[in-house]
């Protein structure tokens, strides 16, 4: 046991949990991961592990991600990407229920399981599902040599390297680039111009750099937290490229800091849970600078009016003018792959705010890393 526990220490490299140096790592492992994987002189990515030639992926007419917890979040990030990019439709459903609904398996749809350890029993079955009725899955998983890895038609490796907290961090901005690389081949061989394709691979190239903005801005984020350590309940609002990204967020605070969190589409607020909000009750709000920025600052005044307090997760171009907000400006990188930058500083917030609770943060009480029983 103390022999265990000293190698534990020696492999968190002074970070003092895993949670922590992995979130730290990220600028670092996503440069690694897009090594070779970028052809900018074509505007596109190369995906050899895919295993799909140029032809083939042009045939299919619908994609499907499937995952479990935030593997699941991050796949309705990747959809949205994928019909912004490729514009093709394309959703996410939790692996878990998936599997239990017999689902119509279609031969024109490109199913994405997606998980970090590749040893999630839901996804796994769902994968062995989708094989059984015709269909054709290709992986993003970390874990190399993984069951799922394995037994999908190809994919694409997170090389996120080894993570041990129990929630996920690298490996889901990992996912999440996967699907932007996935996106912009789908594009390529479709209608997504030269110049469009070029444009997303300049942002991908960007992104370490960006990332590195984020983690070094973690003091501020601690500060914020700080605000937040008395609230019991939270809402997460964010609308359309921003909900799976307020979803995640909301998972990672349950998930470490046990308190309550809840994830809602800024739109639907006023369709019930507006009745929720009071001082007792903060929002953290997904607020890029895109095309919703206007209704999104909209929502915000309807829960300052009836006195919730706001922290909006939002770009330094944003203005709320006299709304009382506490603000985490993230660096914009282009509109399709804002969530991936968006979703950093949640992970930060949820671990100051179970750090300043006192919360195991690598091994959260009633969970586990991969779930590989039913
Ligand atoms: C467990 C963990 C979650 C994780 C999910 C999927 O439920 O508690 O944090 O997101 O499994 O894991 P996977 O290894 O498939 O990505």
């Amino acid at each position: 046991e103390q022999i265990e526990l000293d190698v534990a220490e020696l492999e968190m490299d002074g970070h003092g949990t895993f949670m922590h140096k992995e979130m730290l790592e990220q600028p670092a492992s996503v440069q690694r991961m897009l090594t070779g994987r970028l052809d900018p002189r074509f505007g596109t990515a190369r995906l050899d592990g895919l295993g799909i030639d140029a032809r083939e992926l042009r045939m299919f007419k619908r994609v499907k991600a499937i995952g479990c917890g935030s593997a699941y979040y991050v796949g309705q990030m990747g959809a949205a990407m994928i019909e912004d990019l490729a514009r093709i439709p394309a959703d996410a459903e939790a692996a878990s229920e998936f599997r239990y609904r017999n689902p119509i398996i279609e031969p024109d749809t490109l199913y994405v399981a997606v998980s970090q350890s590749g040893e999630t029993a839901d996804t796994l079955f769902a994968v062995r599902e989708i094989q059984r009725k015709g269909g054709r899955v290709v992986g993003l998983v970390n874990v190399v040599g993984s069951s799922i890895a394995r037994e999908c038609d190809g994919g694409i490796y997170l090389h996120a390297g080894p993570e041990i907290s129990v929630c996920s961090t690298k490996a889901l901005t990992h996912m999440a680039v996967g699907f932007a690389l996935l996106a912009v081949t789908l594009g390529r061989v479709r209608d997504l111009s030269h110049a469009d394709g070029t444009r997303i691979v300049d942002a991908l190239q960007a992104l370490p750099g960006q990332l590195q903005q984020i983690v070094d801005a973690e003091e501020a984020i601690g500060v914020v937290a700080k605000e937040l350590v008395d609230a019991d309940n939270l809402f997460y609002i964010g609308r359309v490229r921003g909900f799976p990204v307020a979803r995640e967020g909301a998972q990672k605070l349950k998930e470490i800091s046990y308190q309550h969190a809840e994830a809602y589409q800024a739109s639907e607020l006023k369709h019930g849970p507006l009745a929720l909000i009071s001082p007792q009750m903060p929002t953290v709000a997904i607020v890029p600078d895109d095309d919703l920025t206007e209704r999104n600052v909209g929502a915000l005044h309807e829960i300052a009016a009836r006195g919730g307090t706001i922290v909006a997760i939002t770009h330094d171009t944003v203005d709320f003018g006299d709304l009382p907000v506490t603000r985490i400006d993230v660096p914009r990188s282009e509109v399709e792959l804002d969530p991936i930058l968006l979703t950093i500083p949640l992970q930060l917030l949820a671990y100051h705010l179970a750090t300043a609770l006192g919360r195991d943060i690598d091994r959260p009480r009633n969970l586990a890393k991969s779930v590989t029983v039913e």
